[in-house]
């Protein structure tokens, strides 16, 4: 509809509240606050108190592999199976549910069935994997909210496997679904089209998201996004701007499989293993097929891509465009992929749907039984990005040794997929069901070890609290420290948090933003050596840290005229530098990070054209906080002095280390002028009014809080004379949240609190 229409039209409109793409064209650089009150409790029917793990702890899972299997070679007629066999198209499920993760916000991923959602779920690369989630609806019905969306597609992608002859790593559940889209992640710049033809929307879609050539040295793709082109999963099949240039799909494949984390030796194995199953799906031209699920019409239900072609599936199937299957065994686990690769020359055809394909130049060359014709044989096919794997020469290396070696290839593609499907799971804490303990530690996981001696009890807290205070390091550097150690925490991928001790460890015991610790992290180091001499006891680091932290705040809150108790939680464990991957926790290091007032000097390197207070926010939505949350915290780091470099920039307070609200009035009065220091508007001076005295200085990530609305209402909430003990009260509340964050040790499987 048109511009400026009002957004109540219900009737003419098509919906109660009519569209309301207003704020969002209006003000695209406004700061999406809301965002940080999504997928919350009132989105979710299952209630604040649900207990995932003791659902799933009902289930007998070796009978649910049983049906799953069962269902696999059951074919029904809506959408008849390839071969008799569900496995392969499951398995894509899966994997293109796993896919989308990406190291650099620990965003995407198999978690949270996303794949249910726009925009993932209409994306021109999920073709028909609408199909495989209705064809598991009988599963979900029988195990109801026991077995969670998220769980039943991994799992089936397991099952799938070891019905084909694969022996998996295992399977661990606990993934809880989300019951709305995710609007937080940037997936790119999404080009709509009714019926998302991938190769006319391949201009526009990768240009916006890459730098330079490819093939020259600046070639490069827009952080933190992971695939090379809009509603794909990862890289186009038929070659960058489907030019059919194995070369260049080599090169796409290197860049997005690294920020998926994988390395060469997992990239073959997963993509030379994937395809050993199954067949492309290519009999019908993108722009006869339907619209996707979220643009089909209503009676369509939730499905998309309607094939107006014969029955429609089957063998009309159209899915996305390429035609054929890699080997002549398309439903058993085998080397037949590698080895066809590397056995036949290929040349360039096209399929009936007119997409780029590879068939074999060697008229003899094996064929491949039609999936649904019976007695029909086809030839083999290859895809630009599977003739890549040959032309590459550190890919083609790894599938010398695969293909000299099934067993090892075996290995590699199970491991591979493993973590693949478990990489955004977190602690091994969260993984539940018997197969967990088939699977060792491995060192993606951030393995802790198990804690080890008696747990503290009251009063070693206590005297620990008391020792903590009396090493002479003040309030603000405890604060800091323990704020520093916990907050590395990512809801996304949950990984980070203050739990292993990682702070005292590489890398993070060198990054500039954590300079401050270096000497407190010494002193703990202290009081935990005495307090084990004099009380035989153990402390964990990571313990000592969060409680000097508490101990740190209590004394701030006392001195604001409060008594308050804030909470502590013991049982944290510290970890060794040999389980920490020191690579993947280089993604953790902030380039921006409001709480404690950081901006790195390339910053603008880092985010061309995204503001701070943009990646503040970000933080504040990978913590979980909310909007209120996101103000209080900020505005007692603050009052404590928590700068990282100690300065007392929007340090709005002749008080520092007193947890009062003086932030929040003088962030809102009226008589300070705020005027940037320089042209890149990245820090201010606040003046008085009348005599132009220089009285404060701040950044954008606190006069941001002054000058959103949203948030100065917020503000207000705390500022007014009534608000030092709700301040005092919601302060100590978010600090335990994030102190918190990472414990699945002992929250469990609730999604709230
Ligand atoms: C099928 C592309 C990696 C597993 C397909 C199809 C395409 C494709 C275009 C055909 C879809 C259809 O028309 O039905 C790619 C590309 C990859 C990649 C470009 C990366 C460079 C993987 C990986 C896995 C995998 C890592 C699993 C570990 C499968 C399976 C099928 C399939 C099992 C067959 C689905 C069926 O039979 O319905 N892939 N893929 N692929 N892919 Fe991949």
């Amino acid at each position: 509809h048109m511009d400026g229409e009002l957004p109540a039209g219900g009737d003419h409109l098509g919906g109660s509240f009519g569209d309301a793409p207003t704020l969002e064209s209006w003000y695209p650089q406004r700061l999406r606050v809301e965002l940080l009150h999504r997928n919350g409790i009132d989105a979710d029917p299952l209630g604040a108190d649900f207990d995932y793990a003791a659902a799933f702890a009902t289930i007998d899972l070796d009978e649910l592999k049983r049906e799953i299997t069962t269902l696999l070679t059951t074919s029904v007629d809506w959408w008849p199976a390839d071969y008799g066999n569900y496995g392969p198209q499951m398995v894509r499920m899966a994997w293109h549910a796993a896919g989308t993760y990406r190291i650099a916000d620990g965003r995407g991923g198999a978690g949270t069935a996303m794949q249910r959602f726009a925009p993932i779920g209409s994306w021109w690369d999920n073709g028909n994997t609408d199909k495989s989630r209705r064809l598991l609806q009988p599963i979900k019905r029988k195990y109801g909210n026991a077995l969670s969306w998220a769980d039943l597609m991994v799992l089936t992608g397991n099952c799938s496997l070891e019905l084909m002859g694969l022996p998996t790593y295992g399977f661990g559940g606990g993934r809880l679904d989300a019951w709305e889209p995710d609007d937080g992640t940037w997936w790119g710049p999404e080009v709509w089209d009714p019926h998302q033809a991938h190769q006319g929307d391949d201009m526009v879609s990768r240009d916006e998201r890459w730098t330079g050539q490819n093939g020259d040295a600046d070639y490069d793709l827009q952080s933190p996004l992971a695939a090379s082109h809009q509603a794909l999963i990862y890289v186009n099949p038929e070659g960058p701007y489907a030019n059919g240039d194995p070369m260049g799909s080599a090169r796409d494949i290197r860049i997005t499989f690294t920020r998926m984390a994988m390395n060469d030796e997992e990239t073959v194995a997963l993509i030379a293993g994937g395809h050993a199953f199954g067949k492309s799906h290519g009999q019908v031209p993108a722009a006869d097929i339907g619209p996707s699920p979220e643009l089909a019409p209503i009676e369509s239900m939730g499905l998309g891509w309607h094939n107006p072609v014969g029955t429609g599936n089957g063998q009309y199937t159209s899915t996305n465009g390429i035609e054929g299957s890699w080997t002549p065994n398309p439903t058993q686990w085998d080397n037949t992929y590698l080895e066809n690769l590397f056995t036949y020359d290929f040349e360039q055809t096209t399929s009936p749907a007119g997409a780029l394909q590879w068939t074999p130049t060697d008229p003899d060359a094996p064929k491949t039984p039609d999936a649904h014709v019976p007695g029909q044989m086809n030839p083999l096919m290859m895809m630009t990005s599977d003739i890549a794997l040959k032309v590459d020469p550190a890919y083609r290396e790894v599938c010398e040794r695969f293909l000299a070696d099934f067993d090892l290839f075996t290995l590699a593609f199970s491991k591979a997929w493993y973590k693949l499907t478990h990489r955004d799971m977190g602690p091994k804490h969260r993984y539940l069901g018997p197969e967990v303990t088939i699977a060792d530690d491995l060192l993606w996981q951030d393995p802790l070890p198990e804690a080890e001696g008696a747990p503290l009890d009251a009063s070693d807290v206590a005297a620990l609290q008391l020792a903590t205070l009396a090493t002479g390091q003040s309030v603000s550097d405890l604060v800091f420290t323990a704020f520093s150690a916990a907050s590395t925490y990512r809801d996304s991928d949950k990984r980070g948090g203050a739990n292993g001790g990682r702070l005292a460890l590489a890398p993070q015991k060198d990054w500039a933003v954590n300079r401050r610790t270096v000497p407190v992290v010494a002193a703990l180091r202290q009081v935990q050596a005495d307090f084990t001499r004099t009380s035989g006891k153990q402390v964990s680091l990571a313990d000592l840290i969060v409680l000097g932290g508490c101990a740190a705040v209590e004394q701030a809150a006392r001195a604001a005229g409060t008594e308050t108790t804030v909470p502590f939680t013991p049982g944290r464990v510290d970890t060794t530098q040999e389980l920490t991957d020191v690579e993947m926790f280089e993604w953790l290091r902030p380039v921006a990070d409001g709480f404690r007032n950081f901006l790195s000097p390339r910053f603008a390197e880092f985010a061309p054209g995204v503001a701070p207070e943009s990646v503040f926010l970000d933080k504040a939505n990978l913590l979980t906080l909310t909007a209120p949350e996101w103000t209080v915290l900020t505005a007692g780091l603050r009052s404590l002095g928590a700068n990282w470099d100690g300065s007392d920039t929007g340090v709005l307070t002749d008080r520092v280390g007193v947890l009062s609200t003086d932030w929040f009035v003088h962030l809102t009065d009226t008589d300070l002028d705020w005027t940037p220091d320089d042209e890149s508007e990245t820090t201010f001076t606040g003046r008085t009014k009348a005599t132009g005295e220089a009285r404060f200085t701040a950044t954008r990530h606190d006069l941001l809080f002054g000058s959103n609305a949203q948030l100065r209402s917020i503000v207000d909430a705390y500022a007014g004379a009534d608000g030092q003990e709700r301040f005092i009260r919601d302060f100590v509340r978010v600090w335990d949240k994030v102190m918190m964050l990472d414990r699945f040790d002992v929250k469990g499987h609730r999604r709230y609190g």
